[in-house]
């Protein structure tokens, strides 16, 4: 057996789908964000403006943030020290508990380590739970969900997109005494689209179903709170565990679910992935509520976020740029080739100083790669002028018009 043949080979066809992945040396400049530095493929390090990141709002950056999480470090030390059963429940877990149950007028809450965790250890640990559980899953579900389902071993079903319709036909042809669960999000990150959450709350109803919604692209930005797309659509009762996390707009890092207390309750004693594993250093706790207590009473930053997606998405379209057609602070533009997608974000960081990842398969779909944009409140007019008359030259230069 040549093990090395066979690691080789598996990069190999990477490289010829042209869907090799280069992670691009950053370091950000705190508190002068989105300027950051590049250490790839120079001397030295070169000035860039990054275009996209998930820290949407530029919470990572905010005073009250980082001032909580230097706080936090000089008055407990660095790590939790163990587990939340044995030693890692600190004051600052139960805090941000309280907070984000709060925020989405959940009984409870409950912290993981990351988004991606929550959503494996929850939907994991709730189908075992549930007796011949079915799940009813969006097909554009995050890997995390998708693990999570898998992890159940419970039978699943896929339905299309966004498409009640076809939800409501798979839910008829269950048996009506099996326990199950939807489970979908609320802004799709890489089409910034929207669920049509008081539809699916309306089969759950009917079909008696649990419902899950992630809402990792929406907390923080949507609603008056911050407490996302179900708050804002007063939907958060209806729903039976929202998710969400603390790394894209609450700027820090971890996840964490919503619910009844029972359900809760069930989960913290259940999941492996929960019970097995250091909780979340104090520090990054103590900074996610920070910036989630700043963002509950402050609009300000969601406002910005708004208005700088909607210049951008006008300046891509008056340039004849391919942007898709959002409702959301998600700004993609297609190019529909994992090649093309590599050289445009190779030519813009090589030389216009624009960092903007190219979003490949298996994130997206074969012939749908892109690149995708997140203007944000400290991204102002003239960098978003820049940035279009540097398209519109690449655009230019590698023909695309005429392919398109
Ligand atoms: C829809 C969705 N859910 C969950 C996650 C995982 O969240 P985290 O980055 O906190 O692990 C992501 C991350 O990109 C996501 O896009």
């Amino acid at each position: 057996m040549n093990y090395d043949q066979i690691f080789e080979a598996a990069i190999d066809r990477l490289h010829a789908e042209g869907r090799y992945r280069v992670f691009i040396d950053i370091l950000r400049n705190k508190g002068a964000y989105p300027n950051a530095r590049c250490f790839h493929g120079h001397n030295g390090p070169k000035p860039i403006t990054v275009w996209c990141s998930n820290d949407y709002l530029a919470m990572g950056q905010h005073p009250k943030v980082i001032s909580a999480m230097e706080e936090a470090l000089h008055n407990v030390g660095a790590g939790s020290g163990g587990t939340r059963n044995i030693g890692g429940n600190t004051h600052y877990h139960i805090e941000l508990e309280q907070e984000l149950a709060g925020l989405h007028g959940k009984d409870s809450a409950l912290l993981f380590t990351s988004g991606y965790v929550s959503n494996d250890a929850t939907l994991s640990t709730l189908a075992r739970i549930l007796p011949g559980c079915i799940i009813f899953s969006d097909e554009l579900n995050h890997a995390s969900m998708i693990a999570g389902i898998r992890n159940s071993g419970c039978e699943k079903r896929v339905f299309r997109h966004n498409d009640v319709e076809h939800l409501e036909e798979l839910l008829a042809a269950e048996d009506p005494n099996v326990p199950k669960l939807i489970a979908f999000e609320s802004v799709y990150s890489m089409d910034g689209d929207v669920a049509p959450i008081h539809a699916i709350c309306d089969l759950a109803d009917k079909y008696n179903a649990l419902t899950y919604l992630d809402e990792v692209h929406a907390v923080g930005m949507y609603g008056a709170h911050g407490g996302g797309i179900s708050e804002r659509d007063e939907a958060a009762s209806r729903l039976t565990i929202i998710e969400g996390t603390l790394g894209k707009a609450f700027g820090v890092m971890g996840g964490y679910i919503a619910a009844d207390q029972k359900i809760i309750d069930v989960i913290r004693s259940y999941a492996p992935g929960f019970i097995f594993t250091t909780s979340l250093s104090p520090v990054l706790v103590a900074g996610a509520l920070a910036s989630v207590r700043h963002l509950k009473q402050s609009s300000e930053e969601r406002e910005g976020q708004q208005a700088a997606a909607a210049t951008l998405k006008r300046l891509f379209s008056e340039a004849g740029l391919p942007v898709m057609d959002t409702t959301t602070h998600i700004v993609p533009l297609m190019v529909g080739d994992p090649v093309k997608a590599k050289r445009i974000s190779d030519m813009l960081l090589a030389e216009y100083g624009v960092y903007v990842q190219p979003i490949n398969f298996p994130t997206v779909p074969r012939g749908t790669e892109r690149l995708r944009f997140t203007p944000g409140p400290s991204h102002d007019e003239a960098m978003m002028r820049d940035l279009t008359t540097a398209l519109v030259e690449i655009w230019d230069r590698l023909e695309l018009r005429k392919a398109a």
